[in-house]
């Protein structure tokens, strides 16, 4: 067993904010495997790389350095070094969440992140956060936890913080895009968005992220 806490779901559950909490009161390091994913969806569409063509993706692959910051605060996302520029607010849009998503499904780019992020996690300590965390990351991790939540209440969610950051939102677009991203998620050949068999599964648009982050914690500290 791996001294790892895995965290999958679709997007909008509530994830990262949940992840960092639980890494916080732990004293864990937070991985959020999904900006590793939006910093190679955005080098490839910099180096407009056709996704089609499997030996320009890996050979744009080969000369790609990713490192993850934790952030000042556990309230803000980690900050994403690619290539040694600071690409944290730049990977966050709408858009790159669908550049990421489109990216994700390529073989070259998950054999790539996956070997990096099992290098990260062989370390210990560590609360991934992602879509195959559990199954196939790291399938040896002590606690395994699936957060998922009704689309409508994600796409509210995530509503009120693109209103917050001055956006203007189109609901129906936005559950759309939502609806979109979790088809495509779960139905890619391979590591599609699914929980793990042993995952405790949480859904988080009942229990507020207070309650939700209490109760991931105690299941950790009853299965030591
Ligand atoms: O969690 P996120 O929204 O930042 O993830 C961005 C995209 O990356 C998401 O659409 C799916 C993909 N992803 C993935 O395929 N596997 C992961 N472990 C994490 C993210």
């Amino acid at each position: 067993m791996q001294e790892i806490v895995t965290i999958d779901g679709p997007s909008g559950v509530g994830k990262s904010t949940i992840s960092r909490r639980v890494a916080a009161m732990l004293s864990f390091t937070y991985l959020d495997t999904g900006a590793m994913y939006r910093a190679v969806g955005l080098k490839l569409q910099n180096a407009d790389v056709d996704l089609s063509n499997d030996n320009d993706v890996k050979t744009c692959l080969q000369q790609i350095s990713i490192s993850l910051q934790p952030a000042a605060t556990e309230d803000d996302e980690v900050t994403v070094i690619l290539d040694g520029q600071d690409v944290s607010q730049e990977i966050r849009s709408p858009e790159m969440s669908m550049v990421a998503s489109k990216v994700s499904a390529h073989p070259a780019v998950r054999e790539k992140l996956t070997r990096m992020q099992q290098e990260i996690g062989c370390r210990g300590s560590i609360v991934a956060e992602g879509r195959d965390t559990g199954t196939v990351v790291f399938p040896e991790a002590a606690w395994k936890f699936y957060l998922d939540a009704d689309p409508e209440e994600r796409m509210h969610r995530r509503a009120k913080q693109l209103r917050l950051q001055g956006k203007e939102v189109d609901e129906e677009e936005l559950l759309q895009m939502i609806i979109q991203r979790d088809h495509d998620d779960q139905t890619r050949t391979i590591a599609p968005l699914s929980k793990a068999v042993d995952a405790v599964t949480i859904d988080t648009g009942v229990l507020g992220i207070d309650d939700v982050v209490a109760k991931m914690v105690d299941v950790i500290k009853n299965k030591q």
